[in-house]
């Protein structure tokens, strides 16, 4: 009999890459895909595996109890996997009720489900969140999995209160679970209002490119199969009721990286150097915008032996090709109602 393994928000950007590497991977899963396919979802992102016998999709909003619940009677759930959130900052300054409704909400609806219907015995719920549960760093220091929580956005606040809801199962009713907290991810089909995508979709189309206040605040950047990865191996071998730190252990300020974003795009585009660099705009600063995110994620490499496998020079320079070479699916996520997104959020700013 195959595990039925759950996969929340798999046709998203992380997601995506998470059920390719499950599907690809793992033939005795069954790896049913729920998503509610929102302006971040797209079946176009996983077309390669339509035709796979052990994947299957659902739309399904983690909102609704009697459709979740459907979903847990038709099929007897192993485990969860669950990355269905609303994942965009900005959008949680100007909406945060829909983050407490798919991010939290949701979250102890899938809880809820799972605890009654899911093979609790044998199985787990793992809760991919998010390193800005931990709020914000100065200059020195690193996130390690005892900082205590602070966030400071309503996406971080959602996620946290999420991470909170998933521990109570845990120590309320043993429902076998785990966490991972990771940094930024880079890779192909992100949706256009994350910073890398965005910022190669503007150079494209010499738009330009909104740096937020004075481009001194700190990512670190992790490429997203490198997150699958770890996300692969704290899932199957990850002990039960502990959380994981994940990240890049490559910190970059936003406007070195999008100097390089434009060195790079320069390059491949045929234009002289230095013309992208003249688009960057520094514009109104987003509000409580966190200074700098850093993981220690010597936990996971050390109880685990995970680490990141990419470099970020080849890392990024997959993902620039990536989107030059699909420029249908930019175009396509581009298109309706990402205008009117990007025109509320950037035109008076
Ligand atoms: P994304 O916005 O690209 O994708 C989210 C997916 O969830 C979409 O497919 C969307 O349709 C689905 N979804 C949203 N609301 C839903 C609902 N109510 N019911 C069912 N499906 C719903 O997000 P992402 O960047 O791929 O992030 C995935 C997860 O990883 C999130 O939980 C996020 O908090 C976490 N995370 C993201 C990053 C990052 O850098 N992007 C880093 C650390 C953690
Ligand atoms: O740290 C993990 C988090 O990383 C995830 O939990 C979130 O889901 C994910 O969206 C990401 O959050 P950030 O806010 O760090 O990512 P974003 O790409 O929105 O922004 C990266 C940095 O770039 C941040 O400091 C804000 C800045 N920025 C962003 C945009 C969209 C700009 O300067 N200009 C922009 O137009």
């Amino acid at each position: 009999m195959k595990k039925n393994i759950l996969i929340t928000g798999g046709a998203g950007f992380i997601g995506s890459h998470v059920v390719r590497r499950f599907v690809n991977r793992y033939p005795d899963y069954q790896i049913i895909n729920l998503d509610a396919l929102t302006y971040a979802g797209n079946l176009e992102n996983l077309k390669d595996l339509e035709s796979a016998d052990n994947y299957t999709f659902r739309k399904c909003d983690i909102t609704d109890i009697g459709a979740v619940e459907s979903l847990f009677k038709e099929f007897k759930i192993h485990s969860i996997i669950h990355l269905a959130a609303e994942s965009h900052v900005d959008r949680s300054i100007t909406n945060p009720i829909d983050f407490v409704m798919t991010n939290v909400v949701g979250t102890v609806i899938l809880l809820n489900a799972f605890k009654q219907f899911g093979e609790v015995s044998e199985g787990r719920f793992y809760h991919v969140s998010t390193d800005e549960v931990y709020g914000t760093l100065g200059d020195d220091g690193k996130f390690t999995e005892s900082t205590p929580y602070d966030p400071n956005s309503p996406y971080s606040a959602s996620k946290a209160s999420s991470d909170h809801f998933v521990r109570a199962y845990h120590e309320t009713f043993k429902l076998p679970m785990v966490i991972s907290n990771c940094s930024n991810n880079y890779g192909s089909h992100q949706f256009p209002e994350k910073l890398i995508p965005l910022m190669i979709h503007n150079i494209k189309n010499s738009k330009p490119l909104p740096v937020y206040g004075k481009g001194d605040n700190i990512r670190d950047w992790l490429w997203v199969e490198d997150h699958a990865s770890a996300i692969d191996v704290i899932f199957h071998e990850g002990r039960l009721g502990e959380t994981y730190n994940i990240g890049g252990n490559n910190e970059w300020k936003n406007l070195d990286l999008v100097h390089k974003l434009c060195e790079i795009m320069d390059r491949k585009l045929g234009r002289p150097e230095g013309k992208s660099a003249e688009l960057i705009t520094f514009v109104t600063d987003r509000a409580g915008h966190d200074f700098r995110y850093a993981i220690d994620a010597s936990k996971l490499e050390n109880e685990l032996k995970w680490s990141p496998s990419v470099a970020f020079d080849q890392g990024f320079e997959k993902t620039i090709d990536w989107y030059l070479e699909n420029e249908a699916w930019l175009d396509g996520v581009t298109s309706g109602a990402y205008q009117s997104y990007y025109s509320q959020l950037y035109d008076h700013r």
